[in-house]
């Protein structure tokens, strides 16, 4: 981040894009499909740089009411061995009052078209009385120096806070964020960002919900606190797993809900991505968009360009003449 901030890293300086890879999303025109994941840029510090990394959208936060340490001691774990990442941050950051003065300097920096897309995770105090209202607050705060917000009930390292994902609490939830998003000069599309861990009920719900709410898409999917078939020494390290182990999880995940809002609503692919290919799969299994964070981590930047030029390669291959028309092609092999 500080690299970044400094303009110490090399970048390619525009989104990779043609009109092949360019992509509407919730009514967001995006350069190309391939977004930054939340929990990368957490304060909003690098956002125009990673923008010129080449990203298609870059999502920052989780951003919470009040700043918050996150947990004590060690809590980013290197699976290198499995291409994996755990993580138990708890949502550390400088709270919505000074990521929000950020967000709004960025802005101002890059006006008009071409700025880039900037979506905004929103997060809850670890000890707030009332989860629910963070998120609104975050969103109220921040909300005019964004383009779409992230409802994030599925971060593992926040106590009890997946449990919001439950049908009567994120209706309550939901509630509170879309009369928020009302309440803003430009209403933003908010998106809803679910777990790996979920049964195919509680999906149910959650699509139920969402739909009924009025969200403009969702994000499948968050870390899984489930573990399996790892070799790493740190694999039992309590947290979040995510990289490569994630990828057929949360690519089912995303199917399921292709299925389930039959296609009533813009799905955002995010697990496990580590090439074009990963990427592709995600979209032929129902994502219009995806994110990625941790195979940058072990393969540096550059992977973004290669990911967005490789994905080109292969709707052209198999004949689609843009991302859209790929969507969802391949998702019974998911199901
Ligand atoms: C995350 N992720 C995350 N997600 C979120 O909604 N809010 C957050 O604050 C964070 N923080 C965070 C920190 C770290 C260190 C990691 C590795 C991940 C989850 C992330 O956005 C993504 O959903 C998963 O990591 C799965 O994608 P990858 O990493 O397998 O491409």
């Amino acid at each position: 981040i500080r690299a970044l901030r400094l303009g110490l890293v090399p970048l390619p300086g525009a989104a990779h894009t043609s009109p092949h890879l360019a992509t509407r999303l919730a009514g967001l025109t995006l350069p190309n499909p391939v977004g930054l994941a939340a929990g990368y840029d957490k304060n909003a510090e690098a956002t125009a740089p990673l923008l010129r990394a080449g990203f298609g959208f870059v999502e920052v936060g989780a951003v919470t009411p009040q700043p918050q340490p996150g947990n004590a001691g060690a809590r980013l774990f290197r699976l290198s061995e499995d291409r994996a990442v755990i993580n138990r941050f708890g949502f550390n950051n400088d709270g919505m009052e000074r990521v929000g003065a950020r967000l709004a300097r960025t802005r101002a920096r890059r006006p008009g078209k071409g700025r880039g897309v900037i979506g905004l995770n929103l997060g809850a105090n670890r000890d707030s009385p009332d989860r629910a209202a963070d998120f609104a607050r975050v969103l109220a705060c921040c909300g005019a120096h964004i383009d779409f917000a992230t409802v994030n009930v599925s971060s593992p390292n926040t106590e009890g806070l997946r449990d919001l994902q439950g049908e009567g609490a994120l209706r309550a939830v939901m509630a509170r964020v879309m009369a928020a998003r009302a309440e803003l000069a430009r209403p933003v599309p908010v998106f809803l960002k679910v777990a790996p861990d979920l049964s195919d009920g509680a999906l149910e719900d959650i699509a139920g919900v969402g739909m009924a709410a009025g969200i403009h898409g969702i994000i499948a999917t968050n870390t899984t606190v489930e573990r399996g078939g790892l070799q790493s020494p740190e694999r039992d390290q309590p947290g979040g797993l995510s990289g490569a182990p994630l990828f057929g999880k949360s690519t089912r995940v995303l199917a399921r809900l292709s299925r389930l809002t039959g296609g009533g609503l813009p799905l955002i692919g995010v697990g496990g991505i580590g090439s074009a290919e990963d990427a592709y799969q995600k979209i032929r299994a129902g994502a219009t968009a995806v994110q990625l964070y941790t195979a940058m981590v072990y393969e540096g930047l550059s992977l973004v360009g290669r990911i967005a030029g490789g994905l080109e390669a292969l709707l052209a291959r198999d004949g689609f003449a843009t991302v859209a028309e790929a969507v969802g092609t391949g998702r019974d092999d998911w199901l």
